[in-house]
């Protein structure tokens, strides 16, 4: 076993007291919610985030005073509802340094990935060639690559992780092989909180010319994002995991690749000219955002995007960083909780079992104090495999946590032992 290290994403140690923490969940009203008749502790925003007032703003605004359909009428509330739009587009682009017509609005990060899977990599499989992910993936970065490889003979090569949860990337100079497509991987872990070093992994495959996709659907809430800076050739979120909506996510592409990319779905809005001969597409973005997209949904994702950029990452990252230190050394003083995922980088996620007690049953008791966790596999099946556990139960947090949630978050489990164990 290895030691146990105090987590850090950034490495620093800068003080995280600048961080006014009580202001900025006056900003979510939820927070402000009872649990079984008890004060919400929400220890769950890997699953989902919760929703600043300019979100929720947001999406009022449009139903109450906009709403229309886009790019397609010439009255007044169409060509406002359709700049809205847009304007969220270059929220979004700004938020990842990329241009307008890179970013493709999408249902979420597993839509995205579909996407990539079907436009770009099913075209230019044959049989033998191979894409490679992680270990550390969601099925959302595993189940769609898999498809594509039923359909085109390709096979799925997996980088291994070590005891740590960390990606052992010595084993990438063997894994990209002149048969790979294409590489891809999370930028952090949803199961466990390991920051993978997609840098390294980028130049790993850029010098063999492979593109890489990178799932950044548990970095975006945590650390800057800049795709130009990483180089990868495709980066997908989802909307609900960054304060915003649900059912709403971006596709980042770099340009050149959107453009010899075959539509992904067919129908209004995505077409230059229809006849029953020929049908010719419009370029990306529109091309990839077939029928009404989730309108309300784009635009709460720009406010969400609008509202982090103004928060700012580098004013919340080191209190992250003190809430998930803290919260590993507290779960870590408590006989038989055995904490998954000791990486040194991570985002702030504690994966933990408790011997003798089923994840279920400690996630029910901390629902039954006001704590809501999640308790399961994941949808990281792999994952829990390699730690040869069927689950685990995870607190996972955002810049609105407190210390004194995390008090409480030990002191549940304690009493899960207590009653269960
Ligand atoms: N992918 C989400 C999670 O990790 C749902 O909980």
């Amino acid at each position: 076993m290895h030691e146990l290290t105090l987590p850090s994403r950034t490495q620093t140690t800068r003080a995280a007291t600048a961080f006014d923490v009580e202001r900025v969940r006056r900003e979510f009203p939820t927070l402000d919610v009872q649990l079984n008749g008890r004060p919400l502790v929400y220890l769950d925003n890997a699953a989902t985030t919760q929703k600043p007032v300019a979100v929720i703003e947001s999406l009022a605004r449009f139903y109450r005073k906009y709403n229309a359909n886009i790019h397609r009428g010439v009255h007044r509330l169409s060509v406002q509802a359709t700049n809205e739009y847009e304007r969220a587009r270059t929220s979004v682009a700004k938020f990842l340094n990329a241009d307008f017509e890179e970013i493709i609005f999408i249902r979420g990060a597993t839509e995205g990935i579909n996407l990539v899977a079907q436009s770009f990599a099913r075209p230019r499989l044959r049989a033998g060639d191979e894409i490679l992910v992680s270990h550390l993936e969601h099925h959302a970065n595993i189940v769609p690559w898999q498809m594509v490889c039923e359909q085109t003979g390709a096979k799925l090569r997996v980088i291994p992780i070590d005891d740590r949860s960390d990606l052992e990337l010595d084993a990438l100079p063997k894994l990209i092989t002149e048969r790979t497509r294409l590489v891809a991987v999370n930028q952090a872990s949803n199961a466990l909180g390991t920051i993978n070093a997609v840098d390294e992994i980028v130049a790993a495959a850029h010098a063999h010319n492979v593109p890489v996709l990178i799932d950044g659907a548990q970095a975006v809430s945590h650390m800057p994002v800049d795709v130009r800076a990483l180089g990868c050739d495709f980066y997908v979120f989802s909307g609900h995991k960054v304060f915003g909506p649900t059912g709403i996510g971006a596709l980042y592409g770099k340009r050149a690749l959107l453009d010899a990319m075959p539509p992904y779905q067919g129908g209004g809005d995505m077409i230059r000219t229809v006849s029953f001969g020929k049908t010719t597409y419009a370029d990306p973005p529109q091309r990839f955002e077939a029928g009404t997209p989730n309108i309300s949904g784009a635009i709460g994702l720009g406010a969400a995007v609008d509202y982090l950029t103004e928060l700012g990452v580098e004013r919340f990252a080191p209190y992250e960083d003190d809430l998930l230190a803290y919260g590993t050394e507290l779960l870590s003083a408590i006989p038989g909780v055995r904490l998954i995922g000791t990486a040194e980088r991570k985002v702030p996620v504690l994966s933990f079992t408790v011997d003798g007690v089923h994840p279920h049953d400690a996630g029910t008791i901390l629902d039954q104090l006001g704590i809501a966790v999640r308790a399961g596999h994941h949808c990281a099946q792999p994952v829990m495999e390699r730690f040869g556990v069927p689950a685990t139960v995870r607190a996972s947090l955002a810049f609105y946590n407190t210390r004194a949630e995390l008090d409480q978050l030990a002191s549940g489990v304690r009493k899960a032992i207590e009653v269960l164990g």
